[in-house]
Order: structure tokens, then C-alpha cells, then sequence
């Protein structure tokens, strides 16, 4: 699916978060206990260093540029996955179905935005208003 220029740095930060996902189903279906510990660090990792950004950036940026409809699902998904992730970083030991249920819903949350936000907003906005809210991207990331 074409992806307006703008917005192409939150959708390759999707297709990165959808290869954790893709490890962690692995590793939890794969019953193999160092497996499952290494995805879930790596999950864990993912959140802190590029995910926990990724969403404070798309609350910055996107939520302006919203329905009020679209804002209330983002901020929903968000801060149950935002949950989500403070779970799974908090316990001990790790817990595959934990991972599992967390990395699904990022799966599910990464899909809508691509298929569902994203093509709304590229359908509704023009070129100079995606590029604007967009323009602060990098900088909103800091
Ligand atoms: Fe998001
Ligand atoms: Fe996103």
C-alpha cells in the first residue's frame, strides 16, 4: 500500500516492531524456555528504546490532526498497550503468555494504524498538511 512521504518513518518503525512481534509469537510457540527469555528482552528493549517514543511522537504529532473518533481509539490502544509493556517489564520471571498477549496487541494496534489512521489521513489531509504535522517528527522524539 502506498505510504504518503511524511509518514514513512512511523511505518518503518512498524514494520521493526512487527519483526519483535513475529519473534516473540516464534519464541512462545516454540515452548523453549531461552527462547522465550531472549524475546521477551528483546520486547522489553524494543518498548523502552523505540516504541515508548514511537507512541509519545504519534500523540504529539497525530493527535492534532485527528477526529475526535480517531483520538479517542489512539489514545485507548495506546494506553492499554503502554500497560501492556509495564507488565511485562515489571516481572521477574518471563512469562511467555504475558509477551504473547502484549506483542499481539502492538500486531493489532500497528495494523490499524497502517491500514486504518494512516489511509484516512492520507485520504483527508493534503500534502502540505501531512508534511506539517509531521515536520516535528524527529524533533518530538527527543
Ligand atoms: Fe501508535
Ligand atoms: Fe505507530
Amino acid at each position: 500500500m502506498w505510504r504518503h512521504p511524511a509518514l514513512r518513518p512511523l511505518s518503518r518503525e512498524h514494520f521493526a516492531a512487527l519483526l519483535v512481534v513475529r519473534d516473540v509469537r516464534w519464541a512462545a510457540h516454540s515452548g523453549d524456555l531461552a527462547l522465550i527469555a531472549r524475546a521477551n528482552r528483546e520486547l522489553v528493549r524494543a518498548w523502552r528504546q523505540d516504541l515508548s517514543g514511537h507512541f509519545d511522537r504519534e500523540d504529539r504529532c497525530l493527535r492534532p490532526v485527528l477526529t475526535a473518533a480517531e483520538c479517542q481509539e489512539l489514545d485507548r490502544q495506546h494506553a492499554a498497550l503502554r500497560a501492556a509493556f509495564a507488565q511485562v517489564a515489571e516481572v521477574a520471571e518471563p512469562d511467555p503468555l504475558l509477551a504473547l498477549a502484549c506483542a499481539e496487541a502492538l500486531h493489532d494496534h500497528a495494523r490499524w494504524e497502517e491500514s486504518t489512521l494512516f489511509m484516512a489521513l492520507q485520504a483527508r489531509l493534503s500534502d502540505a498538511e501531512l508534511a506539517h504535522a509531521l515536520a516535528s517528527l524527529d524533533a518530538a522524539g527527543t
